[in-house]
């Protein structure tokens, strides 16, 4: 990209399916990307698997970037750019630390810095992510296209606004871990009805994907899918009727809520 360097603080989960993404699509290549890592293990895994040069020093790991990414745990962030304010130039920061808002890193950087902040997820590890992302006023058109492009290398990227970050957190930051109790909750009742659970869960977690599939590439919605579906009188007529008499509803869009409550209650503490 243009010969811009770009330094991860903090080389974990998250970080190093981004790194891969980049390698992988040469949007980046090794000698142009850094990483700070504290954990001696997770530095000796990037530099084993990427090729790239590992700082334990911040100070240090940022001093050539043009692009730092902040992936740590959002509770060490604050300490970590107290850490760094004083050599932070103007380099474009990109943070996905959860709950992590612009006010509380322009109050230690300065209100003058480029600032994007990215919800990604989980699947990002198979470059099947989902990243919502969203910049400060500091921030130019160029930087949010920037930091789209290096999300779109693990996956699908939207636009937001900061005030959607919990909202988006609810459903997509912390959404696979819902969906991930439903297809387990769905290969359980196949394997009550006597199929073996390493089967069900098969064709429990395969029929996931085929349905996000479906939604996502033909275009149609959720309800005209089910109508496609579904014959009147059939057997998925039946099941249908068990889901729309039942208050899963409801109980989702509490789990979202209660989530995005959490999202937004954290930013305030962090
Ligand atoms: N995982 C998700 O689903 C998800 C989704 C959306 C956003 N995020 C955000 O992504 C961020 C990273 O999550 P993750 O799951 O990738 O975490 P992770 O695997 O724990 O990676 C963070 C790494 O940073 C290291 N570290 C801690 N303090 C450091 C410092 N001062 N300087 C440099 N490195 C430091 C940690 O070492 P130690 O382990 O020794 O502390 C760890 O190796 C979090 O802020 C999270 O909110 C994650």
């Amino acid at each position: 990209m243009d010969n811009k360097n770009i330094t991860f603080i903090g080389a974990g989960k998250m970080a190093s399916a981004i790194i891969k993404g980049l390698l992988s699509s040469k949007t980046f290549d090794d000698k142009h990307i850094f990483a700070v890592e504290v954990n001696e293990e997770a530095a000796k895994r990037a530099k084993e698997n990427f090729n790239i040069k590992v700082f334990s020093d911040a100070k240090e790991g940022i001093k050539d970037a043009d692009i730092i990414l902040i992936a740590t745990k959002p509770f060490v962030v604050q300490e970590l750019l107290e850490g760094i304010k004083d050599s932070v130039k103007d380099q474009l920061i990109i943070s996905i630390a959860a709950g992590i808002t612009f006010n509380k890193i322009e109050n230690i950087l300065g209100v003058n810095k480029r600032i994007v902040r990215v919800m990604p997820n989980t699947p990002a590890l198979l470059e099947c992510g989902m990243s919502a992302v969203c910049k400060n006023d500091k921030a130019a058109e160029e930087d949010i296209k920037l930091v789209e492009n290096i999300f779109s290398k693990i996956g699908k990227v939207i636009r937001c606004k900061e005030s959607d970050i919990d909202a988006v957190t609810g459903v997509s930051g912390s959404g696979p871990a819902f969906y991930y109790y439903i297809i387990d909750k769905i290969a359980k009742a196949g394997e009550e009805l006597g199929l073996d659970y390493k089967t069900a869960l098969m064709l429990s977690s395969q029929t996931a994907l085929g349905a996000a599939k479906m939604i996502i590439e033909t275009g149609n919605t959720p309800q005209e899918l089910i109508d496609a579906v579904t014959t009147p009188g059939g057997t998925t007529a039946e099941g249908n009727k068990v889901l729309k008499e039942s208050n899963i509803g409801e109980i989702l869009s509490e789990t979202v809520r209660k989530t995005a409550e959490k999202s937004a209650q954290m930013g305030k503490e962090n």
